[in-house]
C-alpha cells in the first residue's frame, strides 16, 4: 500500500482558522509517523520504554509498585504488573479497568517489537485517536470503554496488517469508518458500537471476520452485500441503514451512488481542489491582516512552520545559501513580504531542488526513532526519495549557530558521507533533509531479518563496509578536528548502504549542538569507558565506537554497548580480548563468513584492529588515522 500525500489528509476536513494550528500539527505528525515500519531501532531498553510510556499516563498507582526502571519486565519472580511476557520479551500490556487517563505517548512502544496485545479498555482516555498506527505488530487493540474522540484517519490501519481484533466501542469517535479496516486480512473481531460514525460502511468481506457490532452509530446507505450473513443485530441503533438485510428497502438514490463511484470520485476531487483553495486564500488572506505576526509564529505545520523573519531568511541567503520558493501554491514569495512555507533552506542542490511544498506532498513513512529524533522517507513529486530527522533535541539553538552549522554539513563531500540536502529551522524543534538511502542501516542488516538480508553480507562485503566507515571516519577527523568528538554517534543504525553495499555515515557531527546533557549522555562515543568513567570526551571516543563496529560486523553479535543498561546483547570487547589473549580468534567469526575459509587471517586480521580500537585507555587507544591504515592493510593481506 502507499503512503498518502500529504495534501489529501489536508483536504480531509475544514478547518477554523483559529484552530488551524492545531489541527496541522496533528496532521503533520500524522504525515510523518504515517506508517510505522519494521526497521525499529534498539534505541531504549523494554524498562525504559514502559517507563517512559507509563509518565505520559496519569493515575498510575496500579503500576508504580512494580514497575522498576532497571528491573526485568517479565521477570520471573517479579513481574511487572499488567505485563504480558514470552519468556523476556513483553508481548501484552493489559491495562483496563485502571483508572488511567493522559495523553498516551505511543513513541516509547516502538521499542517493543514483540507487543501483540495492547488493551486499555475501560478507563477515561480521551481525545483524538493516539498514533496507535505506528505500532505494525499488534494482534488485538482494545480501547473500548473510554472518551476518544474525532475521527480515525482513513489510513489509520493500514500497516497494522496483524490486526485480529479492533475494540473501539463505547467512545465518542464520529467520521467514516476507517477504509483502512477492510483490508486487515486477519480481522475477527470488530466492536465499533456505540459511537457516532457516520456515513456508508465500507464493504468488509474478510472470510476470517467472524463478529462485526457496528450498533448505535450514525452509519446509513445500503448495508454492503459482503456483509449479508451477520444478520440483522450488528447494524441496529442506525436509522439511516437500508437493505434487504435489515427489511428496509433503499432508496433509489442511495443505490444509484454506489453504482457511480467514478461519479462520486468527482466530486471528491473537486473537493479537495476547492478545499485547497480555500485554504491557499484563508492563509493569503490571513497574512495580509493585522494578524500577521501573530500568525508568523504560529506554526504552519509543526516542524514545517512559517518562517520567522524576512530578515532570517535574507540573512540565510547572504550565506550563500539557496532559500527555495515553493511551487506558486505555497503563496507568498520571499521577498514580498518575505515569509510562507518556503522557509527549508537547501544547503546541497546536486540531487535535485525542492521546497517545503514538494515535501508536503511526498508520500512519506517512518524509518525509526533515535536518540536524537525521529526518521521518515518522504518520496517526493519528482521522484527524489529524501529522509527527513525531525531532531528534537537541540532546542533553545540560536539560529546563526545552527545556520552555521549546517552550511558547513551541506559542504561535506566524501563517498562515506550520506549528504545534506536541506533543513528547516524552528525553535523548538528541527528538520534536516538528507539523501535516502536504500538498502536501510548496517544494523538492520546485520541484526534484523536475517532471513531477507544476512546472505547478501559476506566477507568482502563486510570488509568493504569496514573500510567505507574507516574512511568516512578519518574524513571526518580531518574537517571536524575542533570538535570534542568529530562524529560522536557513530553506531551500526548511524551506518547506510547503498544498492553497492558501500556505507554512508549519517548523524555526524551533532555533538556541539545538543544542549540536552542526557541526550548526550546517551550518544555512542558516551559509551567509551573514559566517558562513561570521568565524562571525558575526546575523537578517541570515536575510535572506540569504530571499534565496536568492526566486533559487531566480525561477530554478528548485537554488541551490549550499544544498550544503556548493558543488558541483553554481547559484550564483543571483552570476548574479542579473552579471544586474542587465549589465541582463538576464529572462534568468534560470524558463521556466516566464517565458511570462507580462505579469508580467516583477514578476519582475525580485523579483529585485532578491533580490539586495538577498543583498548579502554584512550592514552593506548590508535588513533582513526591509523585505525584506516590498519584496516587498508588487512584488504591487502
Ligand atoms: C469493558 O467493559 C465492558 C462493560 O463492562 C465489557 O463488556 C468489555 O468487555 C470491557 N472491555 C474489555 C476489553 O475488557
Amino acid at each position: 500500500m502507499a503512503a498518502v500525500p500529504l495534501v489529501i489528509l489536508l483536504s480531509l476536513r475544514t478547518i477554523s482558522p483559529r484552530k488551524h494550528r492545531l489541527f496541522l500539527l496533528r496532521i503533520s505528525i500524522f504525515f510523518f509517523i504515517f506508517l510505522s515500519n519494521p526497521h525499529l531501532s534498539f534505541s531504549i531498553s523494554e524498562d525504559e520504554a514502559l517507563i517512559k510510556f507509563k509518565e505520559s499516563l496519569r493515575n498510575t498507582t496500579i503500576l508504580d509498585s512494580s514497575w522498576h526502571k532497571g528491573t526485568s519486565p517479565c521477570d520471573k519472580i517479579k513481574k511487572w504488573a499488567r505485563v504480558q511476557c514470552d519468556g523476556n520479551t513483553v508481548t501484552g500490556l493489559i491495562l483496563d479497568e485502571a483508572g488511567l487517563s493522559g495523553e498516551i505517548d505511543v513513541d516509547p512502544l516502538l521499542a517493543l517489537p514483540e507487543l501483540r496485545v495492547l488493551e486499555i479498555a475501560n478507563n477515561t482516555f480521551s481525545g483524538t485517536i493516539p498514533e496507535f498506527f505506528m505500532l505494525g505488530a499488534l494482534k488485538s487493540l482494545y480501547i473500548d470503554g473510554n472518551q476518544f474522540s474525532g475521527e480515525i484517519p482513513k489510513d489509520f490501519f493500514s500497516r497494522m496488517g496483524s490486526l485480529k481484533k479492533v475494540w473501539l466501542a463505547n467512545n465518542k469517535f464520529s467520521g467514516l469508518i476507517p477504509e483502512s479496516l477492510v483490508n486487515l486480512k486477519n480481522l475477527m473481531e470488530l466492536h465499533l458500537e456505540n459511537n457516532a460514525f457516520s456515513g456508508r460502511i465500507p464493504s468488509f468481506s474478510q472470510a476470517s471476520l467472524t463478529y462485526v457490532n457496528l450498533r448505535n452509530n450514525k452509519l446509513e446507505g445500503e448495508i454492503p452485500q459482503s456483509m449479508s450473513r451477520f444478520g440483522v443485530e450488528p447494524f441496529k441503533g442506525n436509522a439511516e441503514l437500508c437493505g434487504q438485510q435489515i427489511g428496509k428497502e433503499c432508496s433509489k438514490e442511495t443505490k444509484k451512488n454506489e453504482e457511480a463511484p467514478m461519479s462520486k470520485m468527482k466530486w471528491i476531487i473537486l473537493g479537495i481542489v476547492v478545499g485547497l483553495l480555500l485554504l491557499t486564500i484563508l492563509f493569503r488572506f490571513k497574512r495580509k491582516e493585522d494578524h500577521f505576526d501573530k500568525l508568523g509564529k504560529e506554526n504552519f505545520v509543526e516542524g514545517l512552520d512559517v518562517a520567522s523573519s524576512s530578515r532570517k531568511s535574507m540573512s540565510i541567503q547572504r550565506k550563500g545559501s539557496e532559500s527555495l520558493r515553493g511551487s506558486s501554491r505555497s503563496g507568498g514569495s520571499m521577498k514580498g513580504g518575505g515569509k510562507g512555507m518556503e522557509d527549508l533552506v537547501l544547503v546541497n542542490s546536486e540531487k535535485g531542488t525542492f521546497g517545503l511544498p514538494d515535501l508536503m506532498k511526498a508520500a512519506a513513512e517512518v524509518l525509526g526513532n533515535g536518540v536524537l529524533g525521529s526518521a521518515f522517507k518522504a518520496k517526493m513529486g519528482n521522484g527524489l526519495s529524501v529522509v527527513v530527522k525531525r531532531l528534537r533535541e537541540m532546542n533553545k539553538m540560536n539560529r546563526d549557530v545552527f545556520d552555521a552549522e549546517m552550511m558547513k554539513l551541506g559542504k561535506l563531500r566524501h563517498r562515506n558521507i550520506l549528504q545534506l540536502l536541506a533543513y528547516h529551522y524552528r525553535k523548538e524543534e528541527k528538520l534536516i533533509v538528507s539523501e535516502y538511502v536504500p538498502k536501510g542501516s548496517l544494523l538492520y542488516l546485520l541484526h534484523g531479518d536475517r532471513g531477507l538480508s544476512h546472505a547478501h553480507l559476506n566477507w568482502p562485503t563486510r570488509l568493504k563496509i569496514v573500510q567505507g566507515v574507516a574512511s568516512g571516519m578519518c574524513y571526518l577527523h580531518l574537517e571536524f578536528a575542533s570538535y570534542a568528538v568529530p562524529h560522536g554517534n557513530l553506531k551500526s543504525s548511524n551506518i547506510l548502504l547503498n544498492e553497492n553495499y558501500e556505507p554512508l555515515l549519517s548523524d555526524y557531527a551533532f555533538y556541539p549542538l545538543i544542549n540536552n546533557a542526557e541526550i548526550v549522555q546517551s550518544l555512542s562515543a558516551y559509551k567509551a569507558p573514559e566517558a562513561i568513567q570521568h565524562q571525558h570526551l575526546s575523537p578517541k571516543c570515536d575510535v572506540y565506537c569504530l571499534g565496536i563496529i568492526i566486533l559487531e560486523i566480525l561477530t554478528g553479535k548485537f554488541p551490549l554497548q550499544y544498550l544503556d543498561n548493558q543488558k541483553g546483547g554481547t559484550d564483543v570487547v571483552q570476548w574479542a580480548q579473552s579471544a586474542i589473549a587465549d589465541k582463538r580468534e576464529s572462534e568468534l567469526i560470524d558463521p556466516e563468513i566464517a565458511s570462507a575459509t580462505d579469508s580467516i587471517e583477514q578476519m582475525v586480521k580485523l579483529l585485532h584492529v578491533g580490539a586495538a580500537c577498543t583498548i579502554s585507555d584512550p592514552d593506548m587507544r590508535i588513533d582513526m588515522k591509523e585505525a584506516l591504515r590498519r584496516i587498508d592493510d588487512v584488504s591487502l593481506t
